[in-house]
């Protein structure tokens, strides 16, 4: 197989934002799942609402908005030391486990490998860095470079033209069913990482190319020998 380029969402893909909720249980108790729930549906709703409206602020300041919301409906009350806290943990979220390993697979195979995230570059790299991901990776892309968010398809052509590379030869990897709906809609090819059965994908006439597991499943797919292997 040629060797294609594959561009990972971060968080929820490369990272689990969810992770937050074991700091939030410290400081929230029982609320903390509902918390970091809320948190993290509201991050992405402001990234939607913001790019709908045209009215761009980087993705860190919809996440703490979105923090600020969900203390607020849940009838919560956190210190701005706590929310600082919270805040640099953000940037200190574990890869999912299936991850370090698939990506050296994918490059061990030739193919490109990049982070393609709604987080501005600079946030990201510290992330994946401490991740111990960023070293694996071509590049890192990041909407923030033209102020657009996900699913708008100016940001995935934009991917393209920064990765350069081809529609056909591209592929988004995502656990947002929303994210592999977006770049199948900009023309892109797209795999969806269903780590949990539980995962619902959009019932939308729009579906992902592959459905893989982890990672690891997904370097298996791309495998040189894969034909041989079925
Ligand atoms: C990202 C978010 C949307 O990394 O998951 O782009």
């Amino acid at each position: 197989m040629d060797s294609q380029t594959f561009a990972f969402d971060v968080y929820g893909t490369l990272v689990n934002p969810l992770e937050m909720s074991q700091h939030l249980q410290m400081m929230v108790g029982e609320k903390a799942g509902l918390l970091s729930q809320l948190w993290r549906e509201k991050q992405v709703e402001y990234a939607f609402r913001r790019g709908l409206m045209g009215r761009y602020e980087p993705f860190n300041v919809c996440t703490q908005q979105a923090l600020d919301y969900a203390l607020k409906a849940t009838d919560l009350v956190l210190t701005a030391e706590q929310q600082a806290f919270l805040m640099a943990q953000y940037q200190q979220l574990e890869a999912y486990a299936d991850v370090i390993p698939g990506i050296q697979s994918l490059r061990a195979q030739g193919h490109c490998c990049v982070a393609f995230s709604n987080g501005p570059a600079e946030k990201v790299k510290a992330l994946l860095q401490n991740a111990g991901v960023l070293e694996l990776l071509d590049d890192v892309i990041s909407v923030d470079e033209i102020q657009r968010y996900k699913p708008d398809p100016a940001v995935y052509l934009h991917l393209l033209k920064r990765s350069g590379s081809r529609s056909g030869s591209t592929w988004l990897i995502s656990s947002n069913a929303w994210d592999v709906i977006g770049a199948k809609h900009a023309g892109l090819n797209a795999a969806w990482v269903q780590r949990s059965p539980a995962a619902v994908f959009d019932f939308w006439d729009i579906h992902p190319d592959k459905t893989v597991e982890s990672l690891q499943y997904l370097a298996e797919e791309f495998s040189i020998n894969s034909d041989i292997k079925r």
